[in-house]
């Protein structure tokens, strides 16, 4: 049979000639077949074959806006002919600054990063400077980027990480430097009890909980009903703060992210992806005693903070998303819950279980038994070979999706893109055994 993917293939051997491992992330490697693109539109996609694809990945979730959103070509081209950097001050950080200060509760302060790992650097330190305290809680499952200090308990094995009232912090990475874990308390995620249980003995140490408010990296699962209010509540009670990594959230689930969706106020949050529009781009936000800080020994940097090129990007992206009182949002989020709700059908005669969860904008598949997913652990008991063959064949309908099937909707996706995704997903689903 023909391989429908033999340039990327070829391209592939090329680049492991000169490119550590032929990938600029190694998360990339974890595609069924590693594509190369050479063009995209709108939530369409054209790898170097000339395969089309509709676009669920959207570049891991930053395109909000789709390929080339005409917002946002204009403002690039027009940026484009100006200074690319001044490593200094210029209006469009205030614009954007302001902007996000309106859109995001927790935004008092807002500070310009590049990346969503260095956000999150930002958010600790200036958390562990405010308290003066040490220690940092993060939960199983969740991701915050690839540094020494939070890549702990990603994704471990079920040999690794210990039972649920007593989870082992599972390392990250061969060469990580395991002192940075030494201060990091590792919990099961959606269990007020256990975050008691954390704060009752070590309390007066604790400087900080950060969570994905909703878990976009293990499944898209949602917090249960008061999670999240009575993680906040043990925080404020014992004097830790509240750091919620919106880095998928952000824009996504709404203007002012799950912060705004879910109606409470975190101390902190970090915002990256969706707020540049597939530039680089990130930020941290909160609330103003902690944020400034940055003017009273906290150190902080960045060559390419506030980079013209980004902070254009991310105003116009952000504009483009409030236009109409949100309504572009708003249809990402009315496509994104149409599509659920037919995958759900689509699923529902299949001799296997499917369950479908998360919110419009971001959504993952998962093929198991259980009916209550509620945390990482729950989604040990997926059957991630059935998962490969289904963003497999859904590749080969024409559907491109992240390899751990999350889909990310934009909102440049319209009611034919989504019929003309469920009638290819309908033959997938058929094929699938
Ligand atoms: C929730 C969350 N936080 C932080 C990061 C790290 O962001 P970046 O890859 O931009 O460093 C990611 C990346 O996927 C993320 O999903």
């Amino acid at each position: 049979m023909e391989d429908k993917w033999k340039k990327s293939r070829e391209f592939l051997v090329r680049a492991e000639g000169s490119l550590a491992g032929g990938v600029s992330s190694p998360f990339r490697r974890k595609s069924p077949v590693p594509l190369f693109f050479r063009d995209g539109s709108g939530c369409r996609l054209e790898d170097v074959d000339g395969n089309r694809y509709i676009d669920y990945g959207l570049g891991w979730g930053p395109l909000i806006l789709g390929h080339r959103h005409p917002d946002l070509l204009e403002t690039l081209r027009d940026q484009v002919e100006r200074p690319f950097h001044y490593g200094a001050q210029h209006e469009l950080e205030s614009r954007l600054s302001e902007r996000v200060q309106r859109l995001v509760p927790c935004a008092e302060r807002v500070a310009f990063t590049s990346s969503g790992s260095e956000a999150v650097q930002l958010a600790l330190r200036l958390s562990r400077a405010f308290t003066g305290r040490k220690l940092v809680v993060k939960f199983e499952g969740h991701y915050h980027g690839w540094m020494d200090s939070i890549l702990a308990s990603y994704h471990p094995a079920l040999e690794e990480i210990g039972t649920v009232e007593r989870p082992r912090t599972a390392p990250g990475t061969r060469g990580q430097l395991l002192a940075a874990l030494d201060d990091l308390l590792v919990c099961a995620w959606n269990r007020t009890d256990l975050v008691e249980g954390l704060f009752r003995q070590h309390g007066g140490d604790i400087a900080a909980v950060i969570m994905e408010p909703v878990l976009c990296n293990s499944g898209c699962l949602l917090p249960r009903e008061d999670y999240l209010r009575n993680v906040q509540e043990i925080c404020a009670r014992h004097g830790a703060l509240l750091i919620f990594d919106e880095v998928i959230t952000g824009f996504r689930i709404a203007l002012g992210g799950a912060q705004e969706h879910f109606g409470l106020t975190p101390d902190l949050c970090t915002l990256g992806k969706a707020i540049g529009g597939g530039l680089p781009f990130s930020a941290v936000a909160g609330r103003r005693a902690i944020m400034e800080q940055l003017m009273d020994g906290v150190a902080f940097g960045g060559t390419y903070n506030g980079n013209p090129l980004s902070v254009a990007a991310a105003d116009t992206t952000l504009a483009a998303l409030e236009k109409d009182g949100g309504a572009p949002l708003a249809q990402a989020l009315a496509m994104g819950e149409r599509l659920m709700k037919g995958l759900r059908t689509l699923a529902a005669d299949r001799p296997f279980p499917v369950k479908i969860t998360g919110l419009g904008t971001a959504f993952s598949v998962h093929f198991t038994e259980k009916d209550d997913l509620a945390d990482y652990r729950d989604t040990l008991e997926d059957d991630t070979d059935r998962l490969s063959r289904f963003v497999m064949e859904a590749l080969k309908e024409g559907i491109y999706l992240l390899p751990d099937g999350r889909w990310y909707v934009s909102a440049v996706h319209g009611e034919e893109d989504i019929a003309e995704t469920l009638d290819k997903m309908s033959r997938v689903f058929q094929r699938l055994c």
